[in-house]
């Protein structure tokens, strides 16, 4: 696996696969890997003749008050993973390399943006999705990998992809989940041992309320009750729990005939914001 942090040798090395007819498939990441990750990895390796992995703790999606300072580091162990995985590059670009000091290009994309996370991280959309591009623009992917895990995420990025003609496949990989229905994420690592105990509420909250949404029953009362349910079982704080359209992300007062929706909640125990969801039907397949 090469280890590459200067964009010169990158360029020079995605040249040379696209000059010799190769499929290359990318999965951008913040490092602190956990199987999660490795699943779209994996998913990546299967779909592709070369894989390109990014490390990159992108400091422009943090407010100041956020966790950029303390977010989980671990260079060696993340490419000891990739190795295993035969990953063919692992980029690691330095800071200074990837915003000039004057930087003032961004990236806004509106629509599936609007809401939910952005109500309490109303800067985070702006970052990704110009972290995303500038990944994008570098690596030069076939196509990318993306986790429905940040589901606001994945619907950002396809549609900045659409609007902007990028000429890149997103491919979406399901939420990967603790054998008790914890969606992993590298921040589960900040949870203490009794807030993990309460953590897998989230998800069952999600399912419970995505069957009886399922029926076309109006959602408000179902989700003020969800929310009662997540804090009586511990969650200190929902910033959100709010049933969308699955394609669009707009807002949904309940579910239609034929109506694909997602069930999407942010909940904080102590200092740590748990995002999941879910679809609605819950037998719905997960990216419709
Ligand atoms: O999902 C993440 O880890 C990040 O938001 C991403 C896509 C790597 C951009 O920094």
């Amino acid at each position: 696996m090469q280890v590459v942090r200067a964009l010169t040798e990158l360029r020079r090395t995605v040249e040379e696969w696209r000059r010799a007819g190769a499929r290359i498939g990318f999965v951008p990441t913040m490092g602190a890997l956990h199987e999660g990750h490795l699943a779209l990895v994996r998913l990546a390796r299967a779909r592709a003749d070369r894989v390109v992995v990014s490390i990159y703790v992108n400091p422009t999606q943090f407010a100041p008050h956020e966790d950029f300072a303390r977010y989980p580091r671990d260079e060696a162990g993340d490419l000891a993973k990739l190795r295993a995985l035969a990953v063919d590059l692992a980029y690691l670009p330095a800071h200074e390399d990837m915003y000039a000091p004057d930087h003032a290009s961004w990236v806004m994309v509106e629509g599936p943006s609007e809401g939910l996370c952005s109500l309490t991280r109303p800067h985070f959309f702006r970052g990704v999705a110009t972290v995303v591009a500038k990944l994008f623009h570098r690596v030069r992917p076939h196509f990318a990998v993306f986790g429905e895990k940040d589901f606001q995420q994945l619907r950002v990025v396809e549609r900045m992809v659409r609007d902007l003609d990028m000429d890149v496949e997103v491919v979406p990989h399901p939420v990967v989940r603790e054998a008790d229905g914890l969606a992993l994420s590298s921040r589960n690592v900040y949870l203490s041992p009794d807030q993990r105990r309460v953590a897998p509420a989230l998800y069952r909250t999600l399912v419970e309320t995505a069957r009886l949404l399922a029926d076309g029953r109006p959602a408000a009362p179902e989700l003020a009750a969800a929310t009662d349910r997540l804090r009586a079982a511990g969650f200190d704080r929902v910033d959100y729990l709010e049933l969308r359209e699955s394609a669009t992300l707009r807002p949904l007062e309940r579910i239609g005939p034929a109506v694909r929706g997602r069930l999407l909640a942010a909940a904080w125990l102590g200092g740590t914001r748990l995002i999941d969801n879910v679809p609605v039907p819950p037998d719905a397949p997960g990216a419709g």
